[in-house]
């Protein structure tokens, strides 16, 4: 696990004069790499001059002109202000070891494939693979028809945040329904050992079993349509034959 760089989670504090132009701030920070180099830095400014610091590591207050130079000392030798000091370091460093943890952790995608109608496309048919709720943000998403990769009339979004850590995207395929065609999406994530396959299979089992399903149903309701007819039809002419006769 490497997070690039150096990631802070920032405390500001001002204090302000009569005129209400900042002359003094205060800049708390809680600065890490990993959960082993963690730095907990408290700095006073006067108007944007650095006067002192307290720096988790060296575990004391630095003063940069005479009288923070005296203050730092003085403060060196207080317990409480130091203990204090140590606690904020180790409430810094037990949210760092959260946020790297949430980090570290891959999340596999939940992923969904739904066929939708295409609209003024070339290709009457649209497959959509969506994947939710994945971190981290890396991801790829291909399409396999018959196992081999294509990549026309493939549009993809960007990955878009959920606002909680966690990412979706969609992949859509334009194409023509070809009976036994299986088409695929391929998934590539850091949650994977290996690429994921989700397969769509144009009248499966499933679907052949649905359109079986569909069609009895289909001539039961003829077969009862027809029979009211001729019931009816035959009810009819007797009552007209009546009068008549
Ligand atoms: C804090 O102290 C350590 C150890 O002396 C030093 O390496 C580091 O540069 C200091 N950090 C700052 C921002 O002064």
């Amino acid at each position: 696990m490497r997070v690039h760089g150096f990631l802070s989670l920032l405390g500001v504090f001002m204090v302000f004069s009569r005129a209400d132009a900042v002359f003094a701030h205060g800049v708390l920070r809680c600065l890490f790499t990993s959960t082993e180099d963690v730095l907990y830095l408290e700095q006073i400014y006067f108007n944007k001059l650095l006067l002192g610091q307290y720096n988790s590591t060296l575990g004391k207050y630095t003063g940069y002109t005479e009288k923070a130079h005296e203050k730092a000392e003085a403060l060196n030798k207080d317990k409480k202000a130091l203990d204090q000091e140590k606690i904020k370091f180790l409430i810094c460093k037990f949210h760092i070891s959260w946020v790297l943890d949430k980090i570290s952790k891959p999340v596999e995608p939940t992923v969904k494939l739904t066929l939708v109608e295409a609209t003024g496309g070339r290709h009457p048919n649209m497959l959509v693979c969506s994947a939710y709720d994945f971190y981290p943000k890396l991801i790829q998403l291909s399409w396999l028809r018959n196992g081999k990769e294509t990549k026309t009339d493939v549009l993809s979004t960007e990955e878009l945040s959920n606002g909680n850590w966690y990412y979706q995207i969609h992949s859509y395929l334009e194409f023509t329904p070809s009976p036994g065609e299986k088409i695929s999406c391929k998934v590539d994530h850091a949650s994977l050992k290996e690429p994921k396959l989700y397969d769509w299979e144009l009248f499966d089992e499933s679907e052949r079993n649905k359109f079986a399903v569909g069609g009895a149903g289909l001539l039961l309701g003829l077969l009862v349509f027809v029979a009211g007819l001729i019931f009816y039809k035959k009810n009819s002419v007797g009552r007209t034959l009546v009068p008549t006769g």
